[in-house]
């Protein structure tokens, strides 16, 4: 920041706002936001883990998702900004992780990162059998970022009163005409089954919550973080094309 007439701002300050890609701006004080300093953490991580991508995943998985020690929680694009996050919280929340990536370098970080079974859905010949595998008790929290086959997947593995948080369907993203459902609908019923959809900015009033409880554990390396960066504005939109083959692992950047 350089300049500002609100007391709150001081030259020097690092500042988030939602304006998107731009090299500079010029607007009200109360649409930006000061970065917290904590010591050890780079101030990207204020962009992926510990920002909006960290927020979705911590509110997601806590809120709806509700673990418990002892759950088993299925996560889809693991590897990913949200996916990653997710995955490590539920571990250090005691549960059992079950993740599903796109590459074996994927799933390789994952194992690396302590996630206990980590699925090459792209190469597994048949993902419900891998993750029952996996999980053979079932699952009790399913973390959604990719919808399709894996949702499908999650209602059949889903143990009675599981919750299925929607937060991503991007397999459907780029569907020309509406999608059909998961085939195994009926057992929503059956299995008292709960599934909630949610947008992080729900969550936002929980921010002090959120930096409260995750801050430390990234700080304290307890929880890994990727990114992957793109280099100038050029680059944007092959980056974010790129979400869309798993380009990335961790959080996609683009540095100006
Ligand atoms: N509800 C909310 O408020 C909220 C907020 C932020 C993000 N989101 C959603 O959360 C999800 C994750 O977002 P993110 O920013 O963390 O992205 P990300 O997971 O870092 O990147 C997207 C990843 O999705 C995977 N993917 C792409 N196409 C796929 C397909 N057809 N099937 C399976 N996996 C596929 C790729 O990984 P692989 O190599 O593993 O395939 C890719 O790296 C997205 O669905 C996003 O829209 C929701």
């Amino acid at each position: 920041m350089l300049a500002s007439g609100d007391p709150r701002f001081a030259p020097g300050d690092l500042l988030l706002s939602m304006f998107g890609w731009r090299e500079a701006v010029v607007a009200p004080a109360a649409t930006f936001t000061r970065l917290p300093t904590i010591p050890g953490v780079p101030v990207q991580a204020f962009l992926g883990v510990l920002g909006m991508p960290g927020l979705t995943a911590w509110a997601g998985l806590t809120q709806i998702g509700e673990p418990a020690p002892g759950d088993t929680v299925f996560v889809s694009g693991a590897a990913g900004a949200v996916g990653s996050a997710v995955a490590q919280i539920a571990k250090l929340k005691g549960c059992t992780v079950v993740g599903t990536a796109g590459t074996d370098a994927k799933c390789q970080w994952l194992k690396d990162a302590g996630i206990d079974h980590a699925i090459n859905y792209r190469t597994a010949p048949s993902l419900l059998k891998a993750v029952q595998a996996a999980a053979p008790r079932g699952i009790d929290i399913y973390f959604d970022n990719v919808g399709g086959e894996h949702l499908e997947v999650a209602i059949e593995v889903a143990r009675p009163f599981a919750r299925l948080v929607e937060c991503g369907m991007i397999s459907g993203y780029n569907a020309t005409e509406p999608l059909p459902g998961p085939r195994n609908m009926m057992q929503i019923i059956s299995k008292s089954l709960k599934i909630q959809g949610f947008i992080v900015s729900q969550f936002m009033g929980l921010q002090p919550e959120f930096l409260a409880e995750v801050g430390p554990w990234v700080a304290a390396g307890k929880i890994r973080w990727e990114e992957t960066i793109s280099q100038g504005i050029e680059a944007a939109p092959d980056a974010f094309i790129g979400l869309f083959s798993g380009s990335n692992t961790g959080k996609m950047l683009v540095r100006l």
